[in-house]
């Protein structure tokens, strides 16, 4: 099975959800730069100072910031999936010189799409479960079906944030797409499927 991947595609397109199904079924590390930043925000950190404001607004927050940052968490051996990072050429040109990939699977969907899921996404305050008020409702409103923790909203997941994450992805991320293209390494999932049939290819691509 392949054991070292990146988890491409727009914001909302399901990089975290797939990761985390992933990550439970095979093993694997599950590396999610936006999570580890709302951590380093949530408790004050330097770094969290330093990112909060970029990620308010829906922009990047800067590469060598990010590169510092994932340098040191990647564990080849294990494997890892990769959930945000890289989101720019220069972090992609970075990160082949700390680890090598497998695979990038490139999770394809509409702007219309990433909209309409975003601001419905809630997440659980506790464990981090992710749901959706119109695909994957909690079964108690606000209440986490794993955990029983609090569901919120992320404070990124207001309409005109989202609209400038999914432009800027377009800008900066989107042309990750070829560079791993060239390289031999993606692999295209149709993102507006069901999540299950999302998983079983994925799946399916690294051979398990
Ligand atoms: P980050 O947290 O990485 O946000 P993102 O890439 O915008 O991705 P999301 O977490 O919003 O979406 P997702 O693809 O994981 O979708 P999910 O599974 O939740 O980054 C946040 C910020 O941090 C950035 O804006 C930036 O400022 C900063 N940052 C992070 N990494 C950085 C980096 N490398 N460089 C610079 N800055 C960085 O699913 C979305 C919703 O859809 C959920 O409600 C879910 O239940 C639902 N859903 C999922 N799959 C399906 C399906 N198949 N069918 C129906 N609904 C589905």
């Amino acid at each position: 099975m392949l054991k070292r991947m990146i988890l491409l595609g727009p914001p909302g397109a399901g990089k975290g959800t797939q990761a985390k199904l992933l990550a439970a079924q095979n093993g694997l590390a599950h590396l999610s730069t936006g999570d580890i930043l709302r951590d380093e925000v949530a408790r004050g950190t330097d770094l969290g100072k330093k990112a909060q404001a970029y990620m308010d607004r829906g922009d990047l927050v800067p590469d060598q910031l990010i590169i510092d940052m994932i340098k040191g968490r990647l564990d080849e051996s294990a494997g890892f999936i990769l959930d945000g990072f890289p989101r720019t050429v220069p972090q992609a040109e970075a990160l082949e010189k700390i680890a090598r990939i497998d695979v990038a699977i490139n999770i394809a969907l509409s702007r219309e799409e990433v909209i309409r899921r975003l601001t419905s996404r809630r997440v659980c305050r506790h464990c981090g479960k992710i749901y959706n008020l119109l695909y994957n409702p909690p079964a108690v409103d606000g209440v986490c079906d794993a955990c029983g923790g609090e569901l919120f909203q992320r404070d990124d997941d207001k309409r005109e944030v989202i609209e400038n994450r999914y432009d800027v992805y377009m800008d900066a991320t989107a042309p990750l797409i070829d560079f791993y293209r060239k390289r031999g390494l993606l692999k295209d999932v149709d993102g507006s499927q069901p999540t299950k049939k999302v998983s079983e290819q994925i799946l399916a691509m690294l051979g398990s």
